[in-house]
């Protein structure tokens, strides 16, 4: 899908699809930039913690992450859509909805640095850091 996509935005010289499993042994491909959509809240801490490690090891100096997802507030106390989206996470697959504190935790304890939480549409905000 995101091969049919990106060149409707004029972006097929910037941006490049690879297959494979995220949770095989090595190294993701080269890329300076890893974009992971709504993937770490299929997952438990534990899991999201190994992708983050393999995607720190994997990007070079100045490469960043970005973690696309609907957070929770850092006190868990809402909003009540996350917070319904989370049961279906918890019901459906082995993971759950994220705050930003806790992402930005785990990219911090993978090495990532300048870490920031920003807001992008409607619950949806991006998490974003960059390896040293
Ligand atoms: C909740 S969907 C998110 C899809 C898309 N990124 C988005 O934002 O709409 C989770 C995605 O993880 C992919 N996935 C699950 N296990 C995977 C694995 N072992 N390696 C690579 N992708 C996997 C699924 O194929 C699915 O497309």
């Amino acid at each position: 899908m995101a091969e049919e996509f990106i060149p409707q935005y004029g972006l097929a010289g910037r941006i490049k699809t690879a297959v494979g499993d995220m949770w095989a042994e090595g190294l993701f491909p080269p890329a300076d930039t890893h974009f992971y959509s709504a993937i770490y809240h299929d997952w438990p801490p534990e899991k999201c913690r190994f992708l983050t490690r393999k995607s720190f090891d994997s990007l070079p100096s100045g490469g960043r992450i970005i973690l696309h997802e609907m957070l929770f507030h850092d006190d868990k106390t809402g909003p009540f859509p996350v917070a319904a989206f989370n049961i279906t996470m918890l019901l459906w697959v082995t993971g759950q909805q994220y705050s930003g504190r806790e992402l930005a935790e785990m990219l911090a304890e993978a090495g990532f640095r300048d870490i920031k939480v920003t807001p992008t549409f409607g619950y949806w905000s991006i998490v974003t850091g960059v390896k040293p």
